[in-house]
């Protein structure tokens, strides 16, 4: 527990390719971007009150120490986080953000790696991405690791192929000229109120059958599952997890043109075998793939709305974010994993 104020800043994440992979024990590509989220505590010795204060909320939060309810339901994350951390005393936080709230850039997940830092949590990256994991339980979010696990491993410059079976990762280097555009569809959504967790249970189903998580299975075992549904869920999991290698074993050949091609079949896959895209979505991907350089495009996290990544060539105008007025849209580049900064 720090004794005087502390800053931490977490970043938010893109998926290249890999979505809905990480709680079958398979294989994503994330990056980590230069969006982020900054929490600053103050300690008060004596108070066990926590006052939250975010840029992306009207009202701030008071949050008990201890387990009692917090007082709003909005507030159930930092409270479960709060908790976690076993705060000595209560304090003042102050939370700044530039990621956008539900639009799949990981905001919730950046919070918490950006609470817990500042409120003195220190852990490996594994162990930290499965406490914001837990956190997220406590809140009605049962979400995998790819979004925490991102937060605090990534590297500048790098994307972070990871490995959910055997929890191990390794920085893969992205090419200077591979540029990157995150477009907002501005339709929000929650990953409590989606139908996230039906897709894991239907992920669950699947491998029950087969006899191993969707991330150890291969193209053939398709065939024993009787139900389409089922079949069409498993043949996502099971051809992103390819994609992941593919687009490793590409970008080590600097093949950027193919690279593309790959995420934009990843966006198809999550469309119509996965379904976890929205018509907005798809239309954004399309209008995407018709400006000149853009190389591809995808939606990125867990669906329902939110943003789009696209790759393109250097002098593609998809890049200038004028270009998707009135939609927010960010240039975006690899950025480090979290950290404690100097206030
Ligand atoms: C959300 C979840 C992640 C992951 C993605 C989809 O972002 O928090 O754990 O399942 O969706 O890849």
């Amino acid at each position: 527990m720090p004794r005087t104020r502390t800053t931490a800043r977490a970043p938010a994440r893109v998926t290249i390719i890999g979505d809905h992979t990480d709680y079958n024990e398979g294989l994503s590509l994330p990056m980590a971007i230069d969006l982020a989220t900054e929490a600053t505590f103050t300690p008060e010795p004596g108070s066990f009150l926590i006052g939250l204060h975010s840029d992306q909320f009207p009202e701030p939060w008071e949050i008990p120490l201890g387990d009692t309810a917090p007082p709003s339901p909005t507030a159930l994350l930092a409270a479960g986080l709060i908790r976690l951390a076993n705060a000595a005393s209560g304090g003042t936080v102050h939370v700044t953000s530039t990621i956008p709230l539900g639009a799949g850039l990981s905001s919730s997940a950046a919070f918490s790696v950006a609470l817990s830092m500042a409120l003195g949590v220190t852990m490996d990256p594994i162990a930290m991405a499965r406490h914001c994991q837990r956190a997220e339980a406590l809140a009605g979010a049962h979400v995998g690791l790819l979004d925490p696990l991102t937060i605090v491993a990534a590297r500048a410059g790098h994307a972070l192929l990871i490995d959910f079976a055997a929890l191990e990762m390794r920085h893969v280097p992205l090419p200077d000229d591979a540029a990157f555009v995150v477009v907002h569809s501005e339709a929000a959504r929650q990953l409590k109120s989606s139908p996230y967790a039906t897709r894991r249970a239907e992920c669950e189903m699947a491998a029950h059958q087969l006899g191993r998580p969707l991330g150890h299975c291969e193209p053939g075992d398709l065939s024993a599952l009787r139900e389409p549904v089922l079949r069409r869920r498993a043949r996502h999991v099971i051809t992103e997890c390819a994609r992941v290698r593919e687009v490793e074993s590409l970008l080590a050949r600097g093949n950027l043109a193919g690279v593309g091609k790959v995420m934009t079949e990843g966006h198809r896959s999550l469309a119509a075998d996965y379904k976890v895209s929205i018509p907005v979505v798809d239309s954004l991907v399309e209008d995407l793939l018709g400006l000149p350089g853009v190389l591809g495009a995808r939606m990125t996290g867990g669906g329902f709305g939110g943003c789009v990544i696209a790759l393109c060539q250097p002098g593609s105008p998809a890049l200038d974010p004028a270009t998707h007025a009135p939609r927010r849209a960010w240039r975006v580049s690899p950025a480090a994993g979290a950290t404690m900064i100097a206030t």
